[in-house]
């Protein structure tokens, strides 16, 4: 069918491309897989319940602000930083600890530069891919108005970085239990979890600027400096960004689901402590 060929050699209408390929395959991935990790997340943040088991923390409840130890599969009362459940909590919204936490890693990929083009193109088609119209019919503005909450990447990025911090404790702390050193299933899937978090995280193109974005040259001087090597490293994890992305985003979601299936006494944990 002939198609009628706007001003550059474009076709006309939303959507509309001469590209021959499956150029929707990755955009439908990408809306599949960042669904199934949101109604996923959402839900297990309302369960408020089995996100602890032993020396197992699920990450999506850590770190443990306030804890209401009656709920089933609660963290110990010791282990929360403010003490018991807040009595201002309106009646309404479940006493989960997640609530307090799943802001800041949602701020720090809501803002990803890699996340902004993957739900641009798979949620809001503003285009849908490269070389193909937008779905919509206004004209692209940018990310303009309500889109500058976007700059804020940077500062989601330093609390990404305590997260990191915490989510390596709790993996260490995971391999002892009632002081005994060991080691079981959650606590390899807790330490994975931290790496590839870790992984993405130091990846992150606003940590790549800051390492050496301003600079003109490293070695003008006439060595090497360390803020070099450190460039260096980030910019391979960048290079590796969306592979981080997204396998850091589906192990965060499992190692709550192994946790919570080992606390809910699903499944058994094998472990050194029996
Ligand atoms: Fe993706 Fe910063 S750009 S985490």
């Amino acid at each position: 069918m002939a198609q009628t060929i706007a001003v550059g050699g474009h076709p006309a209408g939303r959507a509309a491309t001469v590209r021959p390929d499956r150029w929707w395959v990755g955009p439908l991935l990408t809306f599949v897989g960042l669904m199934a990790f949101v109604v996923y997340t959402t839900w297990a943040a309302f369960q408020g319940d089995h996100y602890f088991h032993g020396s197992y923390l699920s990450p999506l409840y850590s770190p443990v602000l306030f804890v209401e130890p009656s709920a089933a599969g609660a963290a110990p009362a010791d282990h929360a930083w403010f003490g018991a459940w807040p009595d201002w909590w309106p009646d309404f919204l479940p006493a989960s600890p997640a609530f307090f936490i799943l802001v800041f890693p949602a701020a720090f990929r809501t803002t990803c530069y890699y996340y902004r083009k993957a739900y641009y193109r798979s949620f809001f088609g503003t285009p849908p891919g490269c070389a193909v119209n937008p779905v919509g019919r206004s004209a692209y503005r940018g990310e303009t108005f309500l889109l500058l909450f976007q700059n804020l990447h940077r500062y989601a990025l330093y609390a990404a970085v305590v997260f990191i911090f915490i989510l390596t404790y709790d993996a260490l702390i995971s391999f002892f239990r009632g002081g005994r050193l060991g080691v079981g299933v959650g606590s390899v899937v807790l330490v994975i979890n931290a790496v590839l978090l870790a992984a993405y995280t130091f990846g992150c193109h606003s940590l790549r600027h800051l390492a050496g974005g301003r600079m003109d040259c490293f070695s003008c001087d006439g060595v090497v400096s360390p803020r070099h090597r450190v460039w260096r490293g980030i910019s391979w994890l960048n290079a590796r960004h969306m592979q981080f992305a997204w396998l850091s985003l589906f192990w965060v979601g499992f190692t709550d689901f192994y946790i919570r299936m080992v606390s809910m006494g699903v499944i058994p944990d094998l472990s050194t402590w029996g």
